[in-house]
């Protein structure tokens, strides 16, 4: 497997050390061959350079089988240029329309709603990931002066839409999920999102095993907080889906802990912790690993390594019960320490399988 390695800016470089060092363990405890290529794009070298990233950038990507990205966004650039080049860039040029954030709460102790268990949350969200309000449509007309102008469009295609449901429910069939719920605002955005509604409706009939149920998206946040049980598999659009795995990540012990995937089925893909380059954590071995190690895990099953998945979840689930991890969550180890614990504990998987 070969996988194109961005760090990128911030704790992105810092986590990224902890999840390459586990990917590598897991390679090798495994035997697979994991092929991992440093790729240098972020800040410094933009600063450096003039450039975000080769021309032949996205080319490149394609190579590889799956492209890991740490965070991108550092107040030096205030316009978070590259970030947008790097980033959305390879969301939109690789065409990656699944964005796959599981919500999955790994210890009791870590969510923050009284009395909830593991079992309590434990949801997917499929967040549109190519179109919306981050397409870059619009503009400003006056721009610093009182009569301003601002706009930005939405956009939403039939096939941007009816892409992203259809994949929700073929993920609910394959992986024994019964419910699918849909979240928009059509009741206020009576044009865009009564596409999602018309889409819905005829992808649920092609379903009628699963169940299909449509929230309006303020009431999802409401409803994700007093009760996450309802939950299996969420759809929505890409703004809406940016906010609300958030607080699903709030659900889960932070963002420290959230895994995502940015996919296109058949297609080279890229994994990311859900978090940002969160700049005043950066370089002081604070930063929590969990979710971009979680992200590897979901690369490796994505590829088909089913076993080296598990196994890193494993190790994961086994660090958060025994309090090996970092501060925001509750331990006292540093980003280090816990990178180290964890891939530790994927050699005990292999004694483990061995006896
Ligand atoms: N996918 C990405 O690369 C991505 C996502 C979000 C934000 N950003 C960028 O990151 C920069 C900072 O943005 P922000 O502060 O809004 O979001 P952030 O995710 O960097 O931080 C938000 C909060 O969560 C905490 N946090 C985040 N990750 C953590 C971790 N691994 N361990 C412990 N605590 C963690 C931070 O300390 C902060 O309090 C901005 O430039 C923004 O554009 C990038």
């Amino acid at each position: 497997m070969k996988v194109a390695v961005i760090p990128g800016d911030g704790i992105g470089v810092d986590v990224t050390v902890e999840a390459v060092k586990v990917l590598r363990r897991a390679g090798e405890v495994f035997g697979r061959s994991i092929e991992i290529e440093m790729l240098p794009w972020n800040a410094d070298h933009y600063l450096k350079t003039g450039i975000t990233m080769p021309a032949d950038g996205y080319t490149m990507l394609r190579q590889f089988d799956a492209v890991f990205i740490g965070a991108l966004g550092d107040p030096r650039v205030p316009d978070n240029r590259h970030a947008r080049d790097i980033l959305l860039g390879t969301r939109f040029e690789l065409d990656l329309y699944v964005n796959y954030r599981p919500v999955q709460l790994l210890d009791d102790r870590l969510c923050p709603l009284k009395g909830r268990k593991t079992a309590d949350v434990n949801f997917i969200v499929f967040r549109e990931n190519t179109e919306g309000l981050y397409v870059g449509v619009g503009g400003r007309f006056k721009a610093g002066t009182e009569d301003e102008i601002a706009v930005q469009e939405e956009i939403n295609t039939y096939k941007g839409v009816e892409r992203i449901i259809r994949h929700a429910f073929e993920f609910a069939h394959a992986h024994g999920r019964r419910k699918v719920c849909m979240a928009d605002k059509s009741n206020a955005m009576a044009e865009g999102h009564a596409l999602w509604q018309r889409v819905f409706k005829e992808v649920a009939q092609q379903h009628p095993d699963i169940q299909s149920r449509h929230v309006y998206i303020d009431a999802l946040a409401l409803l994700m907080v007093q009760d996450p049980s309802q939950f299996d598999v969420i759809v929505t659009n890409n703004m809406f889906g940016d906010i609300i795995t958030d607080l699903g990540a709030a659900l889960q012990g932070g963002l420290g802990v959230a895994p995502s995937g940015n996919l296109h089925p058949g297609r080279t893909s890229m994994f990311e912790p859900v978090h940002g380059s969160a700049p005043p954590l950066a370089g002081r071995n604070v930063a929590n690993p969990i979710g971009a190690i979680l992200s590897t895990a979901l690369m490796l099953d994505y590829a088909g390594f089913e076993r080296e998945a598990a196994a890193i979840e494993t190790a994961v689930r086994e660090s958060v019960a025994t309090g090996h991890t970092t501060t925001d969550i509750g331990g006292s180890l540093g980003t280090r320490e816990t990178g180290d614990h964890i891939a530790q504990l994927i050699v005990s998987e292999l004694k483990h399988h061995a006896n």
